[in-house]
């Protein structure tokens, strides 16, 4: 089976492509669709068979759980057991958004779902294309990133059907996404709130609104998070080539460019994954270079991150040099899709 691959443009053809797209959710079957994050692989979110299907064309294991997309907070206790005043406070501030609040499951929502766990992940979307598609399924609609397991998250039609073509019944095309990261994922059945995972709200601005907020270190940089949390697993965001991440101090890059030195003198085919302001770094060097933007917009180098991983892949480089960005605001979300990228191993500058 191959896609039916629909072009969205926000003219009034889009209505009729919604409605059939709406339809095959109810049905049970499987529409990839844009986000303001990533595009996700939607499925009807009440139908634990169609759920099932969504595991089958990623390869994702069993015991990690989807998130739960909604067209309305409205809609938040058809899907939730409680909802806990930490999650009002973040749901009224950051919905339609980039926030999935970790809620008790409620009942209707099958095991399928939730990995088999007493709790639910749910959000809001902020993308017209995912409203009005919720919208027309009339149904919760469960969806993970719509790339094969362990893969870069994607960020357009394109990269979606490279991952799943011929594994979904329809991929609704928006073109590029906004943010270019995933949600930020938020614990509220603890008595502190907990980041899960960094996402495009940076907790900074979570701190805003929820001052005791705390996150989970693991989140971050433990390899013990594979136990704690599902789809936390090291292996998550990976190209095929070997990514070296670099992190350190004043000799930082140095050491970047002396790693892209040693690796070209070695015979290899080295991409770099740089910012502007690294740009001579590469300078006299046989490398890809894909550049994230500059240091000063990390939100711009967060939404071309997975799809300069993937073009690096393209490119069939055997290896990835990229460095540290930081990890305050965006840096820290950034940072965490490296680290999981390059599979945790790290590379210390000194
Ligand atoms: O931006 C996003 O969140 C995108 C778009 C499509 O909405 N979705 C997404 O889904 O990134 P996925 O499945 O690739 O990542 C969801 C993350 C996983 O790390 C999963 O383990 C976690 O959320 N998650 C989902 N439900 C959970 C639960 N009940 N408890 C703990 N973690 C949960
Ligand atoms: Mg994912």
């Amino acid at each position: 089976m191959r896609a039916e691959w629909v072009r969205l443009d926000g003219g009034p053809a889009d209505a009729n492509a919604l409605a059939r797209a709406g339809e095959v959710i109810r049905q049970g079957g499987l529409v990839a669709f844009p986000t303001e994050t990533v595009y996700g692989l939607g499925a009807h979110a009440l139908d634990a068979d169609a759920v099932a299907k969504i595991f089958d064309a990623k390869g994702r294991p069993a015991g990690d759980p989807v998130i739960v997309h909604l067209a309305s907070a409205d809609a938040v206790m058809a899907v939730a057991g409680s909802l806990p005043e930490s999650a009002r406070i973040l749901t009224s501030t950051f919905w339609p958004g980039p926030l999935t609040v970790i809620l008790d499951r409620g009942a209707a929502v099958p095991l399928r779902v939730t990995a088999g766990g007493h709790t639910v992940g749910v959000r809001v979307p902020a993308h017209p294309v995912a409203l009005a598609l919720l919208r027309a399924a009339g149904v919760p609609i469960a969806a993970p990133s719509a790339n094969r397991f362990s893969r870069p998250s994607p960020t357009t039609a394109d990269d979606v059907a490279e991952d799943l073509g011929d594994r979904v019944d329809m991929i609704l095309d928006a073109g590029a996404t906004m943010h270019g990261v995933e949600s930020t994922v938020v614990d509220c059945t603890s008595a502190i709130p907990m980041v899960l995972r960094p996402g495009a709200i940076t907790i900074e601005g979570l701190r805003l609104v929820l001052p005791h907020i705390e996150m989970r270190t693991s989140a971050v940089r433990d390899a013990s998070a594979v136990l704690a949390a599902p789809g936390t697993l090291l292996k998550h965001y990976a190209p095929r080539a070997e990514v070296r991440l670099w992190t350190g101090g004043a000799s930082l890059r140095s050491a970047v460019r002396h790693d892209l030195e040693q690796q070209v003198a070695a015979g290899r085919r080295v991409g770099a994954l740089l910012v502007d302001d690294d740009r001579e770094l590469t300078t006299g060097l046989a490398v890809e270079c894909v550049s994230l933007g500059s240091l000063a917009h990390l939100d711009e180098a967060a939404a071309r991150l997975f799809a300069a991983l993937r073009a690096l892949d393209r490119l069939h480089v055997d290896v990835i040099v990229v460095r540290d960005l930081g990890r305050a605001g965006l840096g820290l979300t950034i940072w965490d899709r490296l680290y999981r990228a390059a599979e945790g191993r790290v590379l210390e500058s000194n």
